[in-house]
């Protein structure tokens, strides 16, 4: 199965936002990644509620909504409002982590949970039947354009036996510092979902590069 693949706006040209927007829609991209900081969680402040509201009267694709804050719990049902589809919330920053999900699902949203580069996967074994995606963090959150770390492989491949010992239908997206090198890679790892921010919007061609990520054979 082709890779989905979840361009991060995070990348785009905020001058021009439209541009970014539209290169996506007419793209074989999948979804559009949206990465919420709260320079609380992250040492970065992104964009909020106005920025997702100006993607949802233009985005065709779903809303992959990436929390990078504190205490999320608060903002589910308002981003629900905002459009979002998949909402995924960081292991690190919730105490109750199933009720969130349970929350986030009731709204009407797939769950997913985000994990940092030091965070293990053994973690997730009493959650993972309730994940609908697990966000592999492939740098340390808060920033676009950074170092893809290379252990990440390996904790792709141990969340895939995870989730295969759990007979658990959750999905694999990885995130950050993903390129036209590590794509083949983390596809035979076991990732189903890339996201780039970075290699796509600093990419001549933006769309071929897409194309290109989806099926890196
Ligand atoms: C990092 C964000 C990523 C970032 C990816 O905190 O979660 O989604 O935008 O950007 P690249 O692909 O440039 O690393
Ligand atoms: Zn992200």
């Amino acid at each position: 199965m082709p890779l989905l693949i979840a361009p991060s706006i995070l990348s785009a040209d905020f001058s021009n936002l439209k541009a970014g927007i539209d290169m996506i829609n007419t793209s074989e991209a999948d979804w559009f990644h949206v990465d919420v900081m709260d320079g609380v969680f992250v040492p970065n402040i992104s964009f909020g509620f106005p920025i997702m509201k100006a993607l949802k009267e233009h985005a065709q694709k779903m809303l992959d909504v990436h929390l990078m804050i504190v205490e999320p719990d608060r903002y589910i049902e308002e981003f629900k409002k905002a459009g979002a589809g998949l909402l995924t919330v960081h292991y690190e920053a919730c105490t109750h982590l199933h009720r969130t999900l349970q929350n986030i699902k009731h709204h009407g949203m797939k769950a997913g949970v985000a994990i940092n580069p030091h965070t293990p996967i053994s973690a997730l074994a009493d959650i993972i039947r309730d994940i609908d995606v697990v966000l592999v963090m492939s740098v340390n959150p808060g920033f676009g354009g950074q170092k893809f770390i290379p252990h990440t492989f390996d904790k792709v491949l141990r969340l895939k036996q995870l989730i295969i010992e759990s007979s658990a239908k959750t999905k694999i997206e990885v995130d950050g510092g993903v390129d036209l090198d590590n794509a083949l890679p983390l596809m035979r790892a076991g990732a189903d979902i890339l996201v780039a921010g970075n290699t796509i919007f600093s990419s001549p061609n933006p769309k071929e590069c897409i194309k290109f990520l989806k099926d890196p054979l």
